[in-house]
């Protein structure tokens, strides 16, 4: 095992490379000399305004590049929000625009954010008492969590930047806080104000006792029967990365990393052929099930929300990933927007995943012909709260592109009498309850299925009636609908006639004469279980298709909108779906929605073995045979 940590060779400026400290420092000081920035001003969102694919796919090695930050501004003094575009290579600010949080929404949470409510939660009287009604007179061990609100405008705290905050308790400080929730309590505070306007107490419940550990040291001897696996490559790996660019046997794609969304995959082609443009996690939602007052409205937007790229792991050798690794750096502003360096933020490597193919001939002597399989993954993880989350791309010598999203880390808990039960959870621990929930994620993929010109085909599997076409009724066929109008682009997945959706381009054919294409195959789950009419819902009402087919528009960008913070609903896809936009032979971008319906087990607790969901993108008459038959022996 070996950690190499070269810097990137050096390659030409790409208009799609993630952000550098320089553009961001130009940001910030453009910004000053326009006189937008104060003492009390905070950078919760610094991204690159990426120029559309138009742009970025014209650009050639040498050409110069014109680079934009968009950049979100928060007055922490008085809540104002702002928008702002910045040329930072011509050192120009653009536009500078206030927002509306009560309408647009509220920038994402900064993390001084978190500190301002532990320390008004614990400082206020209200949230004293309660406590010490519940026999809590040590608070100093207590962990206030900053959560998002939802859409909390409706309690009367219309245009408040608010958080919302549920108590948890530590034995100690290295304690696990998520074992000893405080139930029936929590409080609204306005971040601004710096104070509770609002103290929900629904009645004390007992604050489970038990310690949920899982640290070594408190969970008696490791088992000693493992004898060492080693992963070596000795000629080093088979891939380059030279700036952002990576190249690895058949495929070669842009690797860029932002504050909102993490990892972001540019320009993916296959045997110089492009697959998408454009590949990213845009938002994952975390709604859960219970129905009591003090739990209701716990319902997360982790990208919108918290900025999963702000919160990414820096990651070691060894221990997140196995092999011959090359990790690349992540540059992100802080809430002052100065630039900072995240370290081995993503990891790049190949794994050897097993069979490829495979035929012994039985005609001749048993002979046997294989090949095994190797796959380049990317990855990253982020941390939110008690959750941690990997995201992992791999690319396969088949053509296959997939995506995984593991789930790992501590179930949320609440807390509930011991023995009483609830149909909305699970018991893990002595009134420890461990609430049902969903985890849905949402990638946005920009299609480039051999160019610019797609088109999406829903394709069932259906049983053909018995009858002439069917005489011995075996027979059975497929059905393909083509999407043509963004009013259909919304569909749900089928696992009884194994729905999945091609992604075609009608103007290239293949020796079939057939119409080149990528198939998107789901592996769904339910789609959100909140009502109509309820704030999840409205929220998040990406949730409710597990595909949304609209067209590319460099605009769009967020499946629950540019700002779901505080957002009161709609915006994003029930935006782009009403109008009536053809979907034939034109830029597409696919939304797929895919994540576990979590029911937690006890097998869950203290920490959660990783639970993994995804999708695939399998080449679909894209080639004429099959890719991989000229790997060597
Ligand atoms: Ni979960």
């Amino acid at each position: 095992m070996t950690c190499c940590h070269p810097r990137p060779p050096a390659a030409d400026p790409h208009p799609l490379d993630p952000l550098t400290a320089e553009e961001i420092d130009t940001a910030r000081r453009v910004l000053q000399q326009q006189g937008h920035v104060g003492e009390s001003t905070r950078f919760p969102l610094v991204l690159l305004d990426e120029p559309d694919r138009h742009t970025a796919t014209a650009h050639r090695d040498g050409d110069p590049v014109a680079r934009r930050l968009r950049i979100t501004l928060l007055d922490s003094r008085t809540g104002a929000a702002a928008e702002a575009l910045v040329d930072v290579t011509a050192g120009l600010l653009l536009s500078h625009r206030e927002l509306d949080p009560a309408v647009e929404g509220q920038p994402p949470v900064a993390f001084e954010e978190y500190e301002v409510v532990e320390s008004v939660v614990k400082a206020d009287p209200g949230w004293r008492k309660a406590m010490a009604e519940r026999g809590i007179t040590d608070t100093e061990l207590a962990i206030c969590a900053p959560l998002c609100a939802g859409s909390a405008n409706g309690d009367g705290n219309h245009g408040r930047r608010l958080l919302r905050s549920l108590t948890w308790l530590r034995c100690e400080a290295t304690d696990s806080p998520w074992a000893h929730p405080v139930g029936g309590l929590y409080a609204d505070v306005d971040v601004i104000e710096r104070r509770v306007v609002r103290l929900v107490d629904t009645g004390a419940v007992p604050v489970p006792a038990e310690c949920g550990r899982y640290e070594a040291e408190f969970n008696g001897p490791p088992r000693t029967d493992l004898r060492p696996l080693e992963i070596r490559q000795p000629q080093g790996p088979s891939f380059e990365i030279r700036g952002h660019q990576l190249s690895w046997q058949d495929w070669r794609f842009r690797i860029d990393f932002n504050a909102r969304e993490g990892l972001v995959l540019h320009q993916i082609i296959l045997r110089g052929r492009s697959v998408l443009h454009r590949a990213a996690l845009a938002e994952m939602a975390v709604a859960y099930g219970e129905a009591e007052e003090s739990r209701n409205w716990v319902a997360f937007l982790d990208a919108g929300e918290y900025s999963l790229g702000r919160n990414a792991n820096s990651l070691k050798l060894g221990c997140d990933c196995l092999g011959e690794i090359r990790y690349l750096d992540a540059v992100l502003a802080d809430d002052d927007g100065a630039a900072y360096t995240l370290s081995n933020a993503i990891c790049v490597h190949e794994e050897d995943v097993g069979l490829l193919w495979k035929h012994t001939d039985i005609f001749n002597n048993d002979t046997a012909e294989s090949r095994r399989s190797r796959r380049l993954v990317v990855s990253y993880i982020a941390t939110v709260g008690n959750y941690d989350y990997g995201f992992y791309w791999y690319f396969h010598q088949d053509g296959t592109i997939a995506f995984e999203a593991k789930s790992t880390g501590i179930v949320q808990t609440s807390a509930i009498r011991p023995g009483a039960g609830s149909p909305h959870g699970t018991e893990v621990a002595p009134g420890l309850l461990a609430p049902y929930h969903q985890h849905l994620f949402c990638v946005r993929l920009d299609a480039a299925v051999d160019g610019t010109r797609n088109t999406v085909e829903e394709v069932d599997v259906v049983p053909v009636p018995s009858g002439p076409d069917n005489p011995n009724g075996n027979a059975f066929t497929v059905r393909r609908t083509a999407i043509t109008d963004s009013a259909r682009g919304g569909r749900t997945a089928d696992t009884t006639v194994g729905r999945r959706w091609r992604i075609t381009n009608t103007g290239v054919r293949n020796r079939m004469g057939e119409p080149v294409a990528y198939t998107l195959v789901p592996q769904p789950g339910p789609v959100l279980l909140a009502q109509p009419g309820s704030a999840a819902r409205r929220r998040m009402a990406y949730g409710t298709k597990h595909l949304w087919v609209t067209r590319y528009r460099p605009e769009r960008r967020y499946p629950a909108g540019d700002y779901p913070n505080q957002h009161p609903g709609g915006a994003g896809l029930p935006e782009w779906t009403a109008a009536g936009e053809s979907l034939e032979n034109t830029e597409l971008t696919l939304w797929h929605t895919f994540g576990p319906t979590h029911l937690p087990r006890l097998e869950e607790w203290p920490v959660m073995p990783v639970d993994v969901s995804g999708f695939m993108l399998k080449p679909t008459g894209f080639f004429d045979r099959n890719p991989a038959l000229d790997l060597p022996r």
